[in-house]
Formats: C-alpha cells, structure tokens, sequence
C-alpha cells in the first residue's frame, strides 16, 4: 500500500535519514571526499527545512520511504529509502514527480546526476529521460558551490 503526498515539517527528520544514507550509497564512491564531508544529517535538514514546500513524499505501510524535491523546472532530488528499492516505489514517485512539473508548466525537465552514480542512471533511463550531456554542476553546501562532474538527464512532460 504506497501513497504519494505534499511533505509535511514532520516528515524532516525521516526525510533527512533517507537523503544522507541515500546520498552515500549513491555518491560516495564517485565524488570527492570533500563533497562528503559536507553532507551531513544536519546539512540535509536544513535544506529540507528550507523546501519542504516543494516536496513530495512515499509512504508505504505507514512508513516515508521516499522523497522528490523540486527547483523550478529541475528535479533536484529523488531518493527512496534502501529497502524500499527495486519495489516499483521509484516509479511511482518519478510519475508522480513528472506530474507535478508539469502541472507547473514545465514542458521540459532536467536533472543532474553524478557520473558514476550507474544504478541512478539506468533508473532514469528506464524511466524514458535522455542523458543529453556531461556538465559540471554547481553543488549546493553551507561552504558554498562545490563543482561535481554530472550526467544532465531530459525529459520532455508533453504538450
Ligand atoms: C536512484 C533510485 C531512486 C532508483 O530507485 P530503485 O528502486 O533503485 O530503481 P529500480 O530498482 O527500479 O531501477 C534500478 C535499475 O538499476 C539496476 N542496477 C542496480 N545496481 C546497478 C549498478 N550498480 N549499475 C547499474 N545498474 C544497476 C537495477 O537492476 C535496475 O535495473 P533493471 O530494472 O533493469 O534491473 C534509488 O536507487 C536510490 O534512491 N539510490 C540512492 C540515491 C540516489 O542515487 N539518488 C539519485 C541521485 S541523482
């Protein structure tokens, strides 16, 4: 039983667990060890504090198990909790998050990902975005831009 919903200040906490393990299973093997340590618990709090209006959130079994975030026509985030991956989770919350764009007017989305990061890739790819190039993206930290080589993914979300 999974459901999709706004986030709420509530889900920060959970939501930041899933962003830090998350961001480490999927980043740390290909970013530089500064990056790293940049991302702590309390680094993904404040920014999920800060958006949580452009959230939106899983739910199965009554537990959060995964979160999309937005900035303007880029999918900024998208992470699913560890044991919820591999269950259909991430694509209903893509679909989802592709609805919310494009309910926004956004008739093309984009989104970074770090080269590396391969099963990100190949569930974008599934998903029917296109890897259009290899670009280096301004990270945000509390320090400032931190430049991250990324795979910039498109998706056109129709008329
Ligand atoms: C990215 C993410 C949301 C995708 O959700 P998911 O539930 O893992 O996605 P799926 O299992 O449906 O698809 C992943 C695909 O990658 C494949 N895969 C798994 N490990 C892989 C690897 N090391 N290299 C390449 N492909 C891999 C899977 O087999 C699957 O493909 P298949 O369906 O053809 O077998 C999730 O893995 C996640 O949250 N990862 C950590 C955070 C992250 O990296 N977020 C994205 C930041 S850009």
């Amino acid at each position: 039983m999974m459901k999709i919903r706004s986030a709420r200040e509530a889900d920060i906490g959970r939501l930041a667990a899933i962003w830090h393990d998350g961001w480490r299973d999927g980043h740390l093997a290909v970013v530089p060890a500064a990056l790293a340590s940049a991302r702590t618990l309390a680094s993904f709090r404040e920014r999920l504090a800060a958006a949580i209006d452009q959230v939106r959130v899983a739910r199965s079994h009554g537990e959060l198990v995964g979160f999309a975030m937005f900035k303007d026509d880029e999918l900024y985030q998208f992470y699913v909790a560890a044991e919820a991956r591999g269950s259909g989770v991430a694509a209903a919350l893509m679909d989802d998050a592709e609805a919310q764009l494009a309910a926004r007017g956004v008739k093309t989305a984009w989104l970074a990902c770090a080269v590396g990061n391969d099963r990100a890739a190949r569930f974008y790819e599934k998903r029917g975005w296109r890897r259009v190039e290899t670009v280096t993206y301004q990270s945000e930290t509390s320090a400032g831009p931190f430049p991250v080589e990324t795979w910039r993914y498109e998706k056109d979300l129709g008329p």
